[in-house]
């Protein structure tokens, strides 16, 4: 039997909240399993290909264990996105498992769901809005000693230089002051091998012999040694820091036992690594997209710098970098375009029904994997007027675009497990934008560059290249 030509379907109907238009299914030939990247019909074939963005990479991470029926569907948003989903219907454990080895035993994927319910509470705790009011003044300080550095005139790679800033505010905010101040280069030099030991070979064999393993699994080692001293230390003295380590080495679970010193290891390596690349990614197409814009874009960012400027002088917190919307649609504007995460998976421990516009029901059955991609919902023009342009002004006034329909913006995720650390990730990209902004002029040098789908998270190709000068707003 051959599949047929056309996509067999766009549904306005959604039976899950969060499954709504469009939704596009294909059915394959003949029951088959999903392969990593080819899709089950060349019709499919042909709808993922004129897919944005381009090339549509994350349309095509299918994964299926077993033998199906070969149906394929993408759709703007899936129950993972759901409130109502319980971990217990839709789970990240599964998917999201070939963790374990860089996070730890103990923790977060590697734990049944009410240890990890309690973990997050942790995580809540640590990223709750008192702490973050500390945490920025961390990050205006990294921010302030990290540009004093930069000449009057130069050319910089924009995601290199940012990286290299949010690692060292990372490490003040999360990791503590000791890896900051004393231990910085030997934790900075472990966490990138324990980084470049998750490749996409990891996500279906976690465990092979390879180089990148092997190193993986000594930097972890080691960053326990590390880790153990300066917890030890801390429990021994009674001292107290406002940082996430700290927060950790505190909690207690709801039995009054407490997190082992490598358990808190792992809850902070989890933290980091959710925040690290994403924060780098998300502030350098904030920066390389306003600067390609800059005509458009930089009078708007400047006039608000001014106005909050002649608001407060120079000071910077939490409640003044509140005030710059013009900055935070910016950025939620390149995280639309740009989303660092362009595939978040669960699978289903429940089947669940979907209804197509002409009364068709599909189950997903139990066992399948569902997958959103934020990378597509972001750029349909159904929801988006004229997707791939920047313009940050879409999110203004009191019909924003991605108000009309639930979980049209899905950058940070929704639902159950959404994004714990978006307050944060805005507060720091704000912060070393609004430094920026008041202290240098851009230019782009070459053409904006193109997203790198290689990644296991999302970033531009290099180079990044822009030209700054000195000079105060
Ligand atoms: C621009 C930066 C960031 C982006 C784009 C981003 C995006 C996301 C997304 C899409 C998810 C949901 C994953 C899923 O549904 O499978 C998520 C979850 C999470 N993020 Fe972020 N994130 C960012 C920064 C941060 C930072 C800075 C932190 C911590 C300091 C953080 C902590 C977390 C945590 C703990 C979760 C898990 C929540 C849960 O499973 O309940 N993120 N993030």
């Amino acid at each position: 039997m051959l599949a047929p030509v056309a996509c067999i379907t766009m549904s306005n109907k959604p039976n899950w909240p969060a499954v709504r238009v469009p939704i596009i299914t294909q059915r394959a030939p003949k029951p088959c399993v999903h392969s990593f990247h080819i899709p089950v019909s060349a019709a499919m074939l042909a709808s993922l290909l004129t897919m944005p963005p381009e090339p549509p990479a994350p349309a095509l991470l299918i994964l299926d264990r077993r033998v199906s029926a070969g149906w394929l569907m993408i759709a703007a948003a899936t129950p993972a996105m759901t409130p109502e989903a319980r971990d217990t219907e839709m789970s990240q454990k599964e998917v999201y498992e070939f963790n374990v080895p860089t996070f730890g035993k103990g923790v977060v994927f590697d734990v049944d769901h009410t240890t990890r319910a309690e973990q997050f509470r942790f995580f809540a705790s640590a990223l709750k809005s008192d702490r973050l009011r500390q945490y920025v003044g961390m990050m205006v300080k990294e921010a302030e000693v990290y540009f004093a550095k930069w000449g009057d005139e130069g050319e910089v790679d924009l995601l290199d230089v940012l990286s290299e800033l949010i690692v060292l505010t990372a490490s003040r905010c999360l990791l503590g002051r000791e890896i900051r101040e004393t231990l910085f280069a030997e934790v900075t030099t472990l966490v990138h091998d324990l980084d470049k030991g998750m490749v996409p070979l990891s996500v279906f064999f976690p465990y092979a012999p390879i180089e990148a393993h092997r190193k993986r699994d000594k930097a972890r080692k080691d960053l326990a040694a590390i880790f153990d001293k300066v917890i030890q230390g801390r429990r021994e003295s009674g001292s107290t820091e406002p940082d996430v380590l700290q927060t950790f080495i505190d909690a207690r679970y709801k039995d009054g036992s407490r997190l082992t010193n490598d358990q808190v290891l792992g809850m902070l390596i989890a933290v980091l690594f959710a925040g690290q690349h994403t924060s780098s990614i998300t502030s350098t197409w904030t920066g390389l997209l306003s600067i390609a814009n800059k005509d458009r874009i930089f009078p708007n960012l400047e006039k608000e710098q001014r106005a909050v400027m002649e608001k407060h002088g120079d000071k910077i917190d939490f409640d003044v970098l509140a005030e710059m919307d013009e900055l935070h649609f910016c950025i939620k504007e390149a995280l639309r375009m740009h989303p660092p995460l362009i595939m978040l998976l669960r699978q289903c421990h429940v089947p669940f029904e979907v209804e197509t516009t002409e009364g068709k029901k599909f189950v997903v059955p139990k066992g399948h994997i569902v997958a959103t991609s934020p990378a597509f919902a972001h750029r349909m023009d159904k929801v988006y007027t004229e997707p791939e342009k920047y313009k940050p002004e879409r999110f203004k006034g009191d019909k924003p675009e991605d108000k009309a329909a639930y979980a049209s913006f899905i950058g940070f995720g929704s639902g159950r497990h959404g994004c714990m650390g978006e307050t944060f990730a805005y507060m720091q990209i704000k912060t070393i934008w609004s430094h920026l902004l008041r202290n240098f002029d851009f230019e782009l040098v070459g053409d904006l560059p193109e997203p790198d789908y290689e990644g296991m998270v999302v970033g531009p190709k290099h180079p990044c290249t822009v030209r700054y000068k000195r000079r105060k707003l």
